[in-house]
């Protein structure tokens, strides 16, 4: 599986912690920056990762910035992006299962390096359950056309 990965300065340890974590565990990682940790937008980073995934370059994306929540807000604008801004292991794990998230957003300033490393496995190791989910996947999908 190839994950793309992005960060703006609330994250850069983070980033680059869990891109190491990634590639150590065999994954092919696209890395979108910041490259050095200097103030950047956040949404000139997450708009780079979700092109990597609506193109079908990357099956998966992660993202952090200081609290995960303005890349999630950024990488939500965009169609076929769903993205989780997410602190625990439970929606780590369910928002696979039943939304189907391709893009998980953390906060450098919310969790540790070793939690974040935790919730990066569980969301690339965990398969969509699909079934009564896709319903209302396609719900969220028709929206994106308003
Ligand atoms: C940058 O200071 C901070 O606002 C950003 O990383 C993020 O937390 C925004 O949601």
């Amino acid at each position: 599986m190839k994950i793309a990965i992005g960060c703006d300065h609330g994250g850069f340890e983070h980033k680059n912690a869990i891109k190491d974590h990634l590639i150590e565990r065999g994954f092919e990682v696209t890395d979108c920056g910041i490259y050095e940790n200097v103030s950047v937008d956040y949404p000139d980073i997450a708009v780079k990762v979700c092109d990597e995934i609506t193109s079908g370059r990357c099956e998966r994306g992660i993202l952090v910035c200081g609290t995960g929540i303005g890349m999630s807000l950024t990488a939500n604008k965009i169609k076929g992006i769903r993205a989780a801004a997410l602190s625990d292991h439970y929606s780590a794990k369910y928002t696979r299962l039943h939304n189907n998230s391709n893009i998980l957003c953390l906060g450098g300033r919310v969790v540790g390096i070793g939690t974040a490393l935790e919730l990066a496995d569980l969301f690339v190791d965990t398969e969509y359950e699909g079934g009564r989910h896709q319903r209302r996947l396609d719900k969220i999908a028709e929206l994106e056309n308003r």
